[in-house]
């Protein structure tokens, strides 16, 4: 773990990359607090790194005291914005004739750094903006991330902070579809995010007892997703719920994309209303799809989410003070402890398909296709 003797810090910046998750002002707060008693200022960078890489109106650092952070814990979305399109290392740019270039801009990120006297960063994102966070480190940029996610999906943390809220709003709206599907005996698919894992399909479906739930790393087979259906329908069961992760795809087949990213990636969804189609073709029941989206990325933070964020921003201040970066700060309960952003970079962390929720599941007669 990176611990080394630095010059003493007076001035850290925050950084909030990729989706918003709930639970960004929750962190933003616990650092600035943390850090207040260490006699440093805090700034955030508006919209990730556009801030320093942009002219934007109003400036692109925000000034960060107590006082600005009071308030704010409950607080949805993020205070400083975001953007999944600033990535420094392969930012897109306009080309004079058209189409978009991707060009490095990082050692001009890191000279705006040093000219806003800027000792260390906070780097609060998932899988993109810890990846990017571990390359600035790289450069010699003394930074920690912290670990955001409604998805789930980081590696060597137990949870990231917005999941919980995400999954307590997908259950509920889940729970809601029972009495109306009920009451059409109708079929409901229910698409939710969660990008290439299926951490949130999964908890929610089973906690809002759904009867299907297709995840990416169960490929499904949409025949034996109607015949457990159909059983349902055979036995008495005139409705059924369906929940789908975005990332799921049919055995053999492929992830429906809507659109390809600019700084690459891809948008995922679809899926739901493709499984919708095909469930009514094959049982020949009414059937309509929900796609939940970004109504999971809304809304004010859970309890749990509220207080692993506002660990998470305290932790990740102590680990400056204790000289550490290239770190991420990650939940290992009962404690927070510090991983290196080596291992954390471009890895995600997906539903293990023999998991205990998965078995409890399947005993609870739950399908997944397969
Ligand atoms: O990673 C969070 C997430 O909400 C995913 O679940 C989803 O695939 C993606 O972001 C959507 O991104 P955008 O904000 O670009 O629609």
């Amino acid at each position: 773990m990176a611990k080394r003797r630095t010059p003493p810090i007076r001035r850290i910046a925050i950084s909030t990359g990729g989706g918003d998750a709930p639970g960004l002002n929750a962190v933003i707060r616990g650092v600035v607090m943390t850090a207040s008693h260490h006699g440093w200022q805090c700034v955030g960078i508006r919209d990730s790194y556009d801030g320093l890489l942009q002219r934007l109106p109003g400036g692109g650092l925000v000034p960060l005291g107590p006082e600005r952070v009071q308030g704010i814990t409950q607080l949805g979305g993020t205070i400083l914005g975001t953007t999944n399109a600033g990535d420094p290392f392969r930012y897109p740019v306009q080309r004079p004739g058209g189409g978009i270039v991707l060009r490095d801009r990082s050692a001009e990120l890191l000279r705006a750094f040093r000219r806003e006297r800027i000792d260390a960063l906070v780097a609060i994102g998932g899988d993109g903006s810890l990846s990017i966070a571990y390359g600035l480190a790289r450069k010699g940029l003394r930074v920690v991330g912290v670990p955001k996610t409604i998805d789930n999906d980081l590696a060597h943390t137990v949870m990231t902070f917005g999941f919980d809220t995400a999954v307590a709003f997908a259950t509920e709206c889940i729970e809601r579809l029972h009495t109306t599907a009920a009451s059409h005996r109708r079929i409901i698919v229910v698409e939710v995010m969660g990008r290439y894992a299926g951490w949130i399909a999964l908890n929610s479906g089973v906690s809002a007892d759904a009867h299907a739930i297709l995840i990416p790393e169960i490929p499904y087979e949409i025949g034996k997703v109607a015949a457990a259906l159909r059983a349902r329908e055979a036995s008495g069961h005139s409705y059924s719920i369906v929940v789908v992760a975005e990332g799921a795809r049919p055995k053999g087949g492929r992830r429906t994309v809507i659109e390809q990213r600019a700084g690459g990636g891809e948008r995922l969804g679809g899926i739901g209303e493709r499984v919708a189609k095909e469930l009514a073709s094959l049982t020949g029941k009414e059937t309509r799809h929900v796609v939940l989206g970004h109504l999971l990325r809304g809304g004010a933070p859970s309890t749990f989410d509220r207080l692993i964020a506002l660990r998470f921003g305290a932790a990740a201040v102590r680990a400056l003070a204790e000289g550490r970066s290239g770190v991420m700060v990650a939940l290992d309960p009962p404690t927070v402890r510090y991983v290196p952003l080596a291992r954390v970079a471009k890895r995600i962390r997906r539903v293990p398909p023999n998991s205990d929720t998965v078995r409890t599941a399947r005993g609870l007669g739950i399908a997944f296709g397969d």
